[in-house]
């Protein structure tokens, strides 16, 4: 098991902790002890534009620089955590971003991304300021598993805000304490 954290937040962890990966943190201490995990930070690196040219050149490059980092730790996860909040009802603009460039990554032959996609589970831990408002994200997170033919993990969700929010939450901690362990986990190794 490889578990890999892609945290979209773009607030400034060394000002204030984030909601939604004071959440996923939480959820990770469930995990079975000495379960590989990595955590990386959309806004530490520098993805570049993605552009569309799948009818005009086809293929792509492999990717490069950060880019490539990223490609390379999604491929060695089997389980891929999007550790993300809501904003504007979607998706957060850097999460955006790398699930373009998932595009391209399906057409970089020697990636062979859309077979090793199969592979993994999708997961989703969010806040946001109500549940009502996380659904067309959830939805969104749910249809791109499907569409890569991964294995979907489900949304964990909780109320967030302002930082710290999160901690008043318990129903949401409480679910998270138990969101890998027993049985979820269980259909994670089974599938
Ligand atoms: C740009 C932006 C847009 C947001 N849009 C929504 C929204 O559409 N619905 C909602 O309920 N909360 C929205 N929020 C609130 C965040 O989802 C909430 O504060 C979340 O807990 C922030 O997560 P973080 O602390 O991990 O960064 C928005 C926040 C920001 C900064």
């Amino acid at each position: 098991m490889q578990f890999t954290f892609i945290n979209a937040s773009v607030r400034d962890p060394a000002q204030c902790p984030g909601n939604t990966e004071t959440l996923a943190r939480a959820a990770a201490q469930a995990l079975p002890a000495g379960t590989p995990q990595r955590w990386l930070r959309l806004a530490d690196l520098q993805l570049a534009p993605f552009v569309d040219q799948r009818h005009s050149v086809g293929e792509y490059p492999a990717p490069t620089g950060d880019l490539a980092l990223l490609a390379q730790a999604t491929l060695d996860a089997t389980d891929l955590v999007f550790v993300s909040p809501v904003y504007w009802y979607s998706l957060p603009a850097p999460l955006k971003l790398y699930l373009d460039h998932w595009s391209a990554w399906m057409r970089v032959p020697e990636l062979d991304f859309k077979a090793r996609m199969a592979t993994k589970t999708l997961w989703l831990i969010t806040t946001s300021g109500d549940r009502a408002k996380a659904q067309a994200m959830i939805d969104s997170v749910h249809l791109c598993a499907q569409f890569l033919s991964m294995r979907w993990g489900g949304a964990l969700w909780a109320k967030g805000g302002a930082p710290g929010v999160v901690a008043a939450d318990g129903m949401a901690l409480a679910e998270a304490a138990q969101w890998w362990s027993g049985d979820a986990l269980g259909k994670t190794l089974a599938n």
